[in-house]
């Protein structure tokens, strides 16, 4: 009877189990994997119109900037990465600048640095690039009318869309900080001045205003006429230094990818001001040499391995990155072969190198001169596009602009304001990072495609600060070493270690007591922690478009 019964369950279960291609969802033409459902329904429409990856990208940033409020956005910033289905990669960085009045002391009040004020309120804003970002991503590579890519933000700002549980809950968790901005308390405090719940409808008219000067006047909807007025009276009313000439001056900029190869694959990653990339090729290039699949995922020698790798990784960048148009990064000595393995001498298998007995490695010949999101996107013709975008912090400076009913970031912290004192993210930085005029701050967001026997065979990118660089190598090597499918490597545990403060970081409960204790042993001090949010797509051996989210938040795949 026993065995009839299982039997039976077996055959229920068969032809579901032969239907699935693994853990990720799988689509023939085009998909969008993004942190929010209605942003990744907006870009497969694009795409099933005939529009392109860059295109569907458009439209995917403009709808999370009126769903995702907290890292979507059109006062914030962000990177793109894009490679054509002839192989033509190109990236673009509309990341924030810093205001022309901003200098190097900007927040040092009689030698204290005052550590609120690039993180909150008016002078800690950069000076917003989204909206020139997709104007030019747009005319180098859009197909479809400029408008017709705006048209469904719009229309989820003026007719609302109703709020998930996260949502409200992540506007509950800010309305205090709301309710000392005149322009936050009008957009972002529930009407009955209690609690959002879920299932509110969030109604954002004057954003829906906003984003049709856009829609209709393109650059000069945001950056001149009544937008580039509301945000400079903004500024005048609270403090802040952005002027009409910033707005003017603001360029977004078209970089050459940084390249990595590892095992086969090529990797195409956003260059400085991102120091994911330099830091990726970094943390690969010192792990390459190990026997990363005997070691097997998850072993606490492939763990060492790879913590001992982000922490050199990661002083590195606190010395020799920011800004390549202020401070000449060495990007081709720090990702050598040559420079890695010299710096893997003072690894050992065994036990730790402490962080303090550990600073950046010798360039030779170098001279001293001194809440995100992440969306990833493939088209009917293999044209593939990942985003990185955020205002920083959950809410930016949770300053909004009142008669445009947006917010602006907090993006200049991530300059290093004062060198020797971490960032909000627990981040270092020196020189390199500090603070100039229209110096853009350095980023950890890092968006990537990988390719294959020259075909993409991964688009992605993540949230999550300094973790997006770690949460990313890992992705990567989940797929390359360990054949894993793109849902089963976005939902597969992480670690993260950023050397200082010197200690690796694990999502909670997924590390074993026994790896834990092994791990101990060589000397880690471990710490439970968030690990990032990734989006992703990966092409299957068969040629479909496998789609990730991250189960550790928001995030919905849509295709066709
Ligand atoms: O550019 C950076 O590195 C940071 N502004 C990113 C912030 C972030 O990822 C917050 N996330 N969830």
């Amino acid at each position: 009877m026993r065995h009839l019964f299982f039997l039976l369950i077996f055959f229920i279960l068969q032809p579901v189990a032969s239907a699935q291609t693994g853990w990720q969802k799988t689509f023939d033409h085009g998909a969008v994997s993004s942190a929010d459902q209605l942003a990744s329904e907006v870009g497969k429409q694009i795409l099933m119109q005939g529009g392109n990856a860059v295109d569907a990208a458009i439209a995917v940033q403009f709808a999370l900037a009126v769903t995702l409020p907290r890292a979507g956005n059109i006062g914030g910033g962000g990177f793109m990465v894009v490679r054509l289905a002839d192989g033509t990669v190109n990236t673009l960085d509309f990341r924030e600048k810093a205001p022309l009045s901003a200098s190097r002391d900007m927040y040092i009040k009689e030698g204290e640095y005052q550590s609120r004020l690039s993180k909150d309120g008016a002078l800690a804003v950069g000076v917003p690039g989204t909206v020139d970002g997709m104007v030019q991503a747009h005319q180098k590579y859009g197909t479809m009318e400029w408008k017709s890519l705006i048209e469904p933000a719009i229309k989820l700002a003026e007719n609302g869309y109703s709020l998930s549980y996260s949502q409200a809950a992540g506007l509950n968790a800010h309305l205090d900080r709301f309710r000392n901005y005149t322009g936050a308390s009008v957009y972002f405090l529930p009407k009955n001045d209690s609690l959002f719940s879920e299932g509110d409808l969030f109604v954002q008219k004057d954003l829906a205003q906003t984003l049709t000067f856009i829609a209709d006047l393109g650059r000069d909807g945001f950056y001149a006429g009544e937008v580039a007025d509301e945000i400079v009276n903004e500024m005048n009313n609270l403090g802040g230094i952005i002027t009409h000439e910033d707005l003017n001056k603001y360029e977004s900029v078209w970089r050459a990818p940084v390249t990595v190869d590892f095992r086969g694959y090529k990797l195409y990653l956003m260059p400085p001001p991102s120091s994911g990339s330099v830091a990726i090729a970094q943390i690969l290039k010192m792990m390459e040499p190990y026997p990363l699949e005997e070691m097997g995922f998850g072993s606490a020698d492939y763990l060492h391995v790879m913590a001992e790798s982000m922490r050199r990784a990661f002083a590195d960048r606190s010395f020799y990155l920011g800004d390549p148009d202020f401070w000449e990064v060495p990007i081709s000595e720090l990702t050598s072969v040559e420079y890695n393995s010299e710096r893997m001498n003072s690894f050992s298998m065994d036990s730790v190198t402490p962080s303090e007995t550990l600073s950046h490695g010798d360039v030779p010949g170098y001279q001293e001169s001194t809440e995100t999101t992440h969306f990833s996107i493939i088209d009917r013709d293999g044209n593939a596009v990942g985003i990185t975008t955020t205002l920083n912090g959950s809410f930016g400076s949770h300053v909004a602009v009142t008669g445009a009913g947006f917010l602006l970031n907090n993006e200049m912290d991530d300059f290093s304001a004062q060198p020797g004192v971490p960032n909000m993210f627990g981040l270092l930085g020196g020189e390199a990072n500090s603070i100039q005029p229209e110096k853009r701050m350095l980023s950890s967001m890092i968006p990537m495609i990988a390719t294959k026997d020259g075909k993409v065979v991964m688009v992605i990118g993540a949230a999550g600060g300094p973790r997006i660089i770690t949460a990313v190598l890992q992705n990567f090597l989940n797929m390359a070493v360990f054949e894993m499918d793109a849902q089963q490597a976005n939902a597969a545990p992480r670690i993260h270690h950023q050397w200082m403060p010197d200690i690796l970081f694990y999502d909670r409960l997924t590390l074993s007591p026994d790896t834990i204790r092994l791990l101990e042993a060589k000397g880690h001090k471990l710490r439970p922690s968030s690990v990032a949010r990734i989006h992703s797509l990966m092409i299957t051996e068969d040629g479909k478009i496998g789609a990730g989210v991250d189960p550790r938040g928001d995030g919905y795949a849509a295709g066709f």
